[in-house]
């Protein structure tokens, strides 16, 4: 497989259709997308760059990475982090899975067919707010998840992820032109990519960096795992740099069919994390053959969903056969019961759900990164990071601006974003 499908396919997820609209719409429109577009391009491909160097260095998944390159050390705690950060991500991501597959049947049956606006509202609302529904969505896609990761066939799905996810893509792109043509899209559209500067706040740009760092996997190991398995002839930073263009693509994409929709349907872009499932039953309803498009997305929705629930679930497997010398069943059981307790807890308060969030995207993935940067640049020497990225042949042309990014301006920005943000969220 393409190191960049492979990458790509653990990137591109519920982050890029689900997440990213709800937080820009909660946190103004344009400004937040300005700055995830500068946090991506500066702070979160330099990040994703040193973990494959790392990973593809060692030969090493994040759970023996750091020990090795630093034998004795405490660094290998990133890799304890990384499985944590993955273990609380799992328990809330697959609720929000489960409502995506809840979603492709109602769209299949036709429980979602000619819905007023209202209705629409309605109709997640009665859904989020009922646990016991949730909860058996939630757990039909941890299973699937687990059954997965037990067999050890992740490469087989990610084979036809790597087809239906351009299907997954064009769908998208004639979603933006519908959305576009609604009356009233535009506004949505300049909503979007107008910056209004008198929305910039702490929490802005708190958020943007999270949701960076979210969308593309980073921080928490995952792609230091993923470099382990690039080939010496690949070239680490046009794989980086793809990655996060097909990521960003996927997310503002999404961004430009929701937020027409939103202001057309007049409906409130601070939402929260309903805002796709509001947003989107409107606008099939209001397509031709909407109910099969509808279907068709939802579906193809809930295969993204599954390729990066299970490369998160293999995180926190790697860790439990690793550490506890456990078979890869016994692994995978113990594993996913676990989310399975954690998942149920933020499916009974939308609280949890929201705290597991903001608190891994915001917190738990910036410390992970920071520590990995720290770790690369006093760890690892200037010239065998240069050689590790120049291992395919050609020079690195960036590389002193690369390495100046990692050394000052990704743990500077990190620390000063993550005190303030912290403070912050603690006074609100
Ligand atoms: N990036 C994924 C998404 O956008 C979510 C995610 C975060 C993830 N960390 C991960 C997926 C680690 C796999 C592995 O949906």
């Amino acid at each position: 497989m393409g190191a960049v499908a492979a990458a790509a396919g653990s990137a591109v997820g519920l982050g890029n259709v689900w997440r990213f609209p709800y937080v820009v719409g909660e946190d103004g429109g344009a400004v937040f997308l300005l700055l995830y577009v500068i946090f991506t391009a500066l702070i979160s491909i330099p990040i994703m760059m040193t973990e494959f160097a790392i990973g593809r260095k060692t030969g090493l998944p994040v759970t023996s990475a750091f020990s090795k390159l630093a034998p004795g050390s405490k660094w290998g705690l990133i890799g304890v982090l990384g499985m944590l950060t993955a273990f609380l991500i799992i328990s809330y991501y697959n609720i929000v899975s489960g409502w995506t597959l809840y979603y492709s049947v109602a769209s299949v049956s036709g429980w979602l067919d000619s819905l007023s606006e209202p209705e629409v509202t309605d109709f997640f609302s009665s859904l989020s707010s009922d646990p016991f529904r949730c909860i058996i969505w939630m757990v039909i896609m941890l299973t699937a998840t687990a059954v997965v990761v037990a067999q050890g066939v992740s490469g087989g799905i990610e084979k036809y992820s790597k087809i239906l996810m351009p299907l997954l893509f064009i769908l998208i792109l004639v979603m933006v032109v519908r959305a576009m043509l609604l009356p009233g899209g535009l506004d949505g559209l300049a909503f979007f990519v107008k910056p209004d500067f008198s929305k910039l706040t702490t929490r802005t740009v708190f958020d943007a960096l999270g949701q960076s760092f979210f969308s593309l996997s980073i921080g928490m190991g995952t792609m230091t795992t993923y470099g382990s398995y690039l080939r010496k002839t690949e070239n680490i930073s046009s794989t980086a740099i793809h990655v996060a263009s097909i990521d960003f693509l996927v997310a503002f994409l999404s961004g430009a069919v929701i937020f027409p929709c939103v202001f057309a349907f007049g409906i409130n872009p601070g939402e929260g994390p309903g805002l796709v499932f509001v947003t989107l039953p409107n606008i099939f309803n209001q397509m031709p053959f909407g109910r099969i498009f509808s279907s068709c997305f939802f579906l193809l929705l809930v295969v993204a969903a599954l390729t990066s629930s299970v490369s998160l679930l293999e995180v926190v497997v790697a860790y439990f056969k690793q550490s506890f010398k456990m078979g890869r069943r016994r692994a995978t059981i113990l594993a996913s019961v676990s989310c399975l307790f954690f998942g149920l807890c933020c499916s009974l308060s939308q609280a949890v759900f929201n705290i597991f969030d903001n608190v891994t995207a915001n917190i738990m993935m910036p410390i992970g990164a920071l520590l990995i940067v720290i770790f690369a640049v006093t760890r690892i020497k200037r010239e065998d990071m240069r050689a590790e990225l120049e291992k395919h042949g050609k020079p690195f042309r960036l590389f002193n601006l690369y390495y100046f990014l990692v050394r000052y301006v990704v743990p500077v920005v990190i620390g000063i974003i993550f005190i303030n943000g912290i403070v912050a969220w603690l006074s609100k």
